[in-house]
């Protein structure tokens, strides 16, 4: 079955800027023209639960969706997400604009809903869980045991009796969130806490090994936790050292979680703006499959040596957390024009 599952395109901004190698000045109804033709091509070769993830700037990224909603459907609209790709004011322009935007399509959103992967929990979300009373079912993090009284039934108002005989009313506006039959089955079970002293307020016991084993991925993605424009600038000096910079890659840790969230390994990422070949070189590391389409120059001294690099054991970008060793291989073809 041929599993390609995803598809982004890397950078359609056409935002009037000349970049040392390639241009992205075209004029507006030319750019849409291109861009709506491609992304019927790219659409054709989406999974049932693919996803199209595709980043933008400000400029067209209005006139993009409503293209998109006509090629995938409104309904297969997913989010769109807020990436923050440079943290310094830019004090040469009115406003520093300091986010991009990701635009992301499902090729059938109820089936994208059921396959895309949460995010693994962080250690600082994993530190919340604690085991202050030794729990054998092992840390857990306590959650209000009252909730909002607008939907609430009466058998969710009673005075609740803990442990030590004191009676707990819930708070004004509010109700507990269990009847009273099944709350004193919880307290039984150990998972109502009222406290060191038994005296607290009654909240319950969520354990981390019952937890949701991930976390559902939020819009705003900031540069603390995926980088920037910068960071990926710098990373590419680091590779390449003795090459031309190329202007606008993107971090690898911005591509790593948009493919931990829609992608899993084995499955086929096609990036038809490859660029510098960040969304190569971490599709590699990650396991998948990939294709790459570019047409300048540097799908060979940028993208096609960087791979090399990952091939030969690449230490830089996302390798420690993907915990990249090395190994595999790539092809490279170049398209001829027949006449
Ligand atoms: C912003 S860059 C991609 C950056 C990439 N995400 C990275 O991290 O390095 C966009 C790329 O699309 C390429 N491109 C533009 N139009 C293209 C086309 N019609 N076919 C193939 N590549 C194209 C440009 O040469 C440029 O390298």
């Amino acid at each position: 079955m041929l599993s390609i599952i995803q598809k982004i395109i890397a950078r359609v901004y056409n935002n009037q800027e000349r970049h040392y190698h390639y241009h992205d000045s075209l004029d507006h109804r030319s750019w849409l023209d291109q861009t709506t033709a491609r992304i019927e091509i790219l659409a054709e070769f989406l999974r049932d639960d693919g996803s199209l993830w595709i980043s933008i700037d400000d400029r067209e990224v209005h006139y993009l969706k409503v293209a998109c909603d006509q090629i995938l459907g409104r309904k297969n609209f997913v989010t769109t997400i807020v990436w923050q790709q440079r943290t310094t004011r830019e004090n040469r322009k009115v406003f520093s604009n300091n986010h991009e935007y990701l635009l992301v399509y499902a090729k059938d959103i109820k089936k994208f809903s059921k396959t895309r992967n949460s995010l693994m929990l962080t250690p600082e979300v994993r530190g919340r869980y604690k085991n202050p009373d030794n729990d054998p079912r092992g840390p857990w993090q306590s959650v209000s045991a009252n909730v909002q009284a607008g939907h609430a039934t009466p058998a969710q108002f009673y005075k609740l009796e803990a442990p030590n005989g004191k009676l707990h009313v819930p708070p004004s506006g509010r109700c507990w969130v269990y009847t009273m039959e099944k709350m004193q089955e919880q307290i039984l079970d150990e998972r109502v806490w009222f406290g060191r002293d038994g005296n607290g307020v009654p909240r319950l016991k969520r354990f981390l090994s019952e937890a949701r084993q991930g976390l559902t991925p939020e819009t705003l993605w900031l540069a603390n936790s995926v980088g920037t424009n910068d960071d990926a600038k710098k990373h590419i000096i680091k590779m390449f050292p003795d090459g031309s910079v190329f202007d606008t890659p993107k971090p690898e840790s911005l591509i790593e979680r948009v493919l931990a969230i829609a992608s899993s390994p084995g499955d086929l990422i096609i990036d038809a703006y490859l660029g510098s070949g960040t969304t190569a070189a971490v599709a590699h590391k990650m396991n998948r499959q990939y294709i790459g389409i570019e047409e300048g120059k540097h799908a060979i001294t940028h993208a096609a040596e960087r791979l090399s690099h990952v091939v030969n054991g690449d230490e830089t970008g996302i390798s420690s957390s993907a915990g990249w060793g090395g190994g595999g291989g790539f092809d490279f073809y170049r398209l001829l024009k027949c006449r």
